[in-house]
C-alpha cells in the first residue's frame, strides 16, 4: 500500500524562517538546477501570462515545472503582479508554488512564494555576478536601478555569498524609493559608500556591476557608450535596455527559448537583427567552460527567471521543515483516497 497522501500549507514566516541567512547554501542549490537544466534533467514550458484588458499594468503568471535528479518535484508558480499595490506600501508581487509528489501527482504542499521567488531570482543573480565576473576583475562599485524588493534581496545576496562593495550606486524614477533603499543600505552596516544618482547615466558610468530591477515595460536605456568600461550588467527586468545595447555587449541567458519571448529586450534585438548570433550562451555553459567571455567588452545577464529554480527552493523548504517535524499538515485535506468510497 502506498502511504496515504498529505497536503501542507507553509506560511511565508516558516518560509522565511527556513531560508534566511542560508545564502550560499540557495546559491549552490540555483547552480545546481542550471546545470540540471543545461543537461536536460527538467521540464520547464513557457510560462503563462494571464492578463485583463480593464488593468493592462497588471498580469498574472503561471510557470508549471518539473525537475528530476535529486530535488525530484513537479508543480507550479502562480504570481501575480499588480505595480498599482506599491501607492499603497503593498508589495506589487504576491504568489503561491504548490509541489506535487512525482510518483502520485499528488499535490504535497502549498508555500507562500513571494519569497521563494525573491530568493531565487536574488540567488540566481549572486551565481551570475561571480561565474560571468571576468577572473581577477571582481567588480567592487555596484549600482542598482530600480530599488524595490529585488534590488533589496539581491543586495542581501551579493553580501550574503562573499560580495564587499566600496560604493553603491542607487538610482530610481521615484525619489522616494530611491531614499528608502539607500536607508535601508546603511543599516546593513557593511554597504560600502552609498551614493544616490539623480540619472541612469551616472549610475551606469559609474559602475562595475549594474543591477537592472525596475519596472520598466519598454526599453529606457539606449546608449551603447555608456557601458564603454565593460560593466556587468544583471538585467533582471529584463526590458531596460534597447537593441543597440544588447548588440553591443555579450549576452547571455538562462534559456534561450524562455528569454526570446514577451518582448525582453534580447527579443527586440532578434528581432531586430533576424537572428540570434548575438546570444553567446547560457550561464550552465559558461559554468562548464563551453562559453568563454571577453574581459573588454560589456556582458549581460537576461535571466527570464525558470520555474524550476522556484521548485527547487520551494522543496528544500519543504524538506527543512519536514525534517524537523514543522510541516503544517492540512487534516483530512484528500478526502476520497479509497477508489471504491469509504467502507
Ligand atoms: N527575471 C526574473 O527572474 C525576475 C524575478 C522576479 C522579479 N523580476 C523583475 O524584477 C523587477 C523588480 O521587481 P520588484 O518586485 O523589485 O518591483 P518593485 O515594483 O518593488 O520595484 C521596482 C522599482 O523600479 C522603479 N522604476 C520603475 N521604472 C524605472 C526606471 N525606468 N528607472 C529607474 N527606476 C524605475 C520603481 O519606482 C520601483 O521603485 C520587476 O520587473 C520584476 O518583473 C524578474
Amino acid at each position: 500500500m502506498p502511504e496515504r497522501p498529505t497536503f501542507a500549507v507553509v506560511p511565508g514566516a516558516q518560509v522565511h524562517e527556513v531560508l534566511s541567512g542560508r545564502e550560499r547554501e540557495l546559491v549552490d542549490l540555483v547552480a545546481d538546477t542550471y546545470r540540471l537544466h543545461g543537461a536536460g534533467d527538467t521540464v520547464n514550458p513557457p510560462s503563462y501570462f494571464l492578463r485583463f484588458p480593464d488593468r493592462p499594468e497588471s498580469r498574472i503568471i503561471a510557470l508549471p515545472a518539473s525537475v528530476g535528479g535529486a530535488v525530484a518535484v513537479d508543480g507550479i508558480k502562480w504570481i501575480s503582479s499588480f505595480p498599482r499595490n506599491i501607492d499603497s506600501g503593498l508589495p506589487r508581487a504576491s504568489a503561491v508554488l504548490v509541489l506535487n509528489d512525482p510518483a502520485t501527482g499528488y499535490p504535497l504542499a502549498c508555500l507562500e512564494s513571494s519569497i521563494i521567488s525573491a530568493v531565487r531570482t536574488a540567488a540566481s543573480a549572486a551565481l551570475a555576478a561571480d561565474r560571468l565576473s571576468a577572473e581577477g576583475r571582481r567588480p567592487r562599485r555596484v549600482g542598482f536601478v530600480g530599488t524595490g524588493l529585488i534590488a533589496r534581496y539581491i543586495h542581501t545576496y551579493l553580501l550574503g555569498s562573499g560580495w564587499d562593495f566600496d560604493e553603491v550606486g542607487v538610482h530610481d524614477l521615484d525619489a522616494e524609493h530611491a531614499e528608502g533603499f539607500r536607508s535601508y543600505l546603511e543599516t546593513t552596516g557593511s554597504a560600502g559608500r552609498v551614493k544616490v544618482h539623480g540619472g541612469c547615466e551616472d549610475l551606469v558610468r559609474a559602475s562595475d556591476l549594474v543591477v537592472f530591477a525596475t519596472v520598466a515595460g519598454t526599453p529606457h536605456v539606449s546608449e551603447p557608450a555608456w557601458f564603454e568600461h565593460a560593466p556587468l550588467v544583471l538585467h533582471v527586468s529584463l526590458r531596460d535596455l534597447s537593441p543597440e545595447v544588447v548588440l553591443a555587449a555579450q549576452n547571455v541567458v538562462d534559456d534561450v527559448e524562455h528569454c526570446l519571448k514577451a518582448n525582453t529586450s534580447v527579443h527586440l534585438a532578434e528581432q531586430r537583427t533576424g537572428g540570434r548570433d548575438f546570444l553567446d550562451g547560457t550561464l550552465a555553459e559558461v559554468m562548464d567552460g563551453r562559453v568563454r567571455l571577453d574581459a573588454e567588452r560589456p556582458v549581460v545577464f537576461s535571466p527570464f527567471g525558470l520555474g524550476v529554480l522556484d521548485l527547487a527552493v520551494g522543496k528544500y523548504v519543504h524538506d527543512e521543515l519536514a525534517r524537523g517535524g514543522e510541516l503544517r499538515v492540512v487534516e483530512d485535506f484528500f478526502y476520497e483516497l479509497d477508489r471504491y468510497g469509504k467502507r
